[in-house]
């Protein structure tokens, strides 16, 4: 038993089943799981463990990289607020925020850019790889496959205790994923693939790549840019999402990068994680105009299905970064002329933000209930809306990667079970079984 009875941050437990008091110190809001462990009936049996599928309340790390409040709608990446950055930053210098945990000053901003800019080509055999997959593949399975393979290209960055080695991979991935990105989104069209223009900025060469065809050179709308890029840093990170976690998971082993963030590219795949905003899209297509709008409410609080883009496990006032999404959006359609789409959608939250069954609930727009619409006004077909999310999020996994490794506390992720199976069968052969 730990003595820490007069310590106000502490939290006395008994235990009902031996009588006996534990005083388990709080340290930031959390008790550590281990000193549950102490708490045991006997010698002989486990200690104490707690039980939490999907960690709804299980803090798994110690992070510096993103903050957010899901009750005041606050997101902040390194203490920056995500409208500040949006609106007066770039992806790259937010990338190099999330990466180094400070702004750069202007000769390291410069250097990084370049470093990036000269890292956007890959091996001629990436290339061949990618050309084998089948005429149809998904260019997510394609990105998660390829991103994977870098590894094998880079054995050295399996050596990850050192620094400028990881600031190496960092600087790779970062600049190769736009390559592999629009090199799997040309495949399924057919269309030979394009080389990085280093003459060029992050996103605008990404949308040179996605969309060059005879012309010299690739010239993309100024505000197009500038919409895509905020994109990607609306997404860039979101603290232990899913992919995030599924990073660290992999990453925890010790295995290089390339594969820790391939595994994060798998995690995001899943229609529970990047894949809602297709299914706005398919919603508002299938409402079809503002008329069928109060019909299709009544449906969604009768129970029969979900206003997709509404709602958020952690922002439960509003997802700070829809209000951005909706301007961006408003944005690229000045540029791509409008989708009726786009007026469904925003007189559908116009009503819904006044329904009661919505607002009793916390229901606000998310950040998927704007971007498909976007996503669609560049000419992306759905399959591809999660690979922007992928390469928007990157940098977001390489931080928390490189927080992993260099956090004493962490381990090997290994979390506990509760087994539920059988217990000390006697085996029979097939040949006695079977006969
Ligand atoms: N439409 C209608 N009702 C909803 C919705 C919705 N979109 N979301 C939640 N509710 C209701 C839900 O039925 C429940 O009602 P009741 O209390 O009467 O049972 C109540 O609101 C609480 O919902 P919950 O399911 O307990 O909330 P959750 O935190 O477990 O789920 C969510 C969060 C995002 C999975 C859910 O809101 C949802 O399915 N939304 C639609 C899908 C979507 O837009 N997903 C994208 C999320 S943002 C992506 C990202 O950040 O990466």
């Amino acid at each position: 038993m730990t003595d820490v009875a007069a310590n106000s941050d502490s939290l006395t437990v008994r235990d009902n089943r031996t009588g006996q008091e534990y005083d388990i110190p709080i340290t930031d809001g959390t008790i550590n799981a281990k000193d549950l462990g102490q708490i045991r009936t006997d010698e002989n049996t486990p200690g104490l463990a707690t039980y939490d599928p999907g960690f709804v309340n299980t803090a798994s790390c110690r992070s510096a990289v993103t903050y957010i409040d899901g009750d005041k709608g606050i997101l902040e990446y390194r203490g920056y607020p995500i409208e500040q950055l949006a609106e007066k930053s770039n992806f790259l210098e937010v990338a190099y925020l999330l990466i180094h945990g400070a702004l750069p000053t202007k000769a390291e901003y410069d250097s990084w850019v370049h470093e990036i800019t000269y890292h956007t080509f890959v091996h001629e055999n990436v290339k061949s790889f990618m050309e084998g997959f089948r005429y149809d593949a998904h260019p997510m399975g394609m990105l998660m496959a390829s991103v994977g393979a870098l590894s094998t290209f880079y054995p050295d960055a399996r050596n990850i205790g050192d620094a400028d080695n990881r600031h190496m991979q960092i600087v790779r991935m970062i600049a190769k994923m736009p390559t592999l990105g629009a090199w799997s989104f040309r495949h399924a069209q057919g269309k030979p693939f394009v080389y990085p223009d280093n003459d060029l900025g992050y996103t605008a060469n990404f949308l040179s790549m996605l969309f060059k065809m005879s012309e010299k050179k690739f010239e993309a709308d100024e505000r197009l840019v500038k919409a895509l890029d905020v994109l990607f840093i609306l997404h860039a990170d979101h603290g232990q999402n899913a992919s995030t976690n599924a990073v660290r998971s992999v990453g925890s082993t010790q295995v290089d990068p390339y594969s820790a963030v391939a595994a994060g590219v798998g995690a995001l795949f899943g229609p529970l994680h990047g894949g809602a905003n297709e299914a706005v899209l398919r919603m508002l297509r299938r409402i079809g105009s503002t008329s069928e709008i109060p019909a299709f409410i009544e449906g969604v609080k009768d129970g029969n299905e979900k206003l997709m883009g509404f709602g958020h496990r952690v922002y439960k006032n509003y997802d700070p970064r829809a209000k951005i999404i909706k301007k961006s959006a408003e944005d690229v359609f000045e540029v791509t002329g409008t989708n009726p789409l786009l007026d469904i959608a925003k007189e559908l939250e116009k009503i819904a933000l006044e329904d009661e069954y919505f607002v009793k609930r916390k229901l606000y727009p998310n950040v998927d209930f704007y971007s498909g619409l976007i996503y669609e006004a560049f000419q992306f077909p759905p399959e591809m809306f999660t690979v922007l999310f992928a390469i928007g999020r990157t940098p977001g996994w390489l931080a928390q990667w490189l927080e992993l490794v260099q956090d004493k506390d962490q381990k090997i992720a290994r979390p506990k079970q509760i087994y539920t199976g059988d217990r000390e069968l006697t085996f029979t052969p097939s040949s006695e079984r079977w006969s």
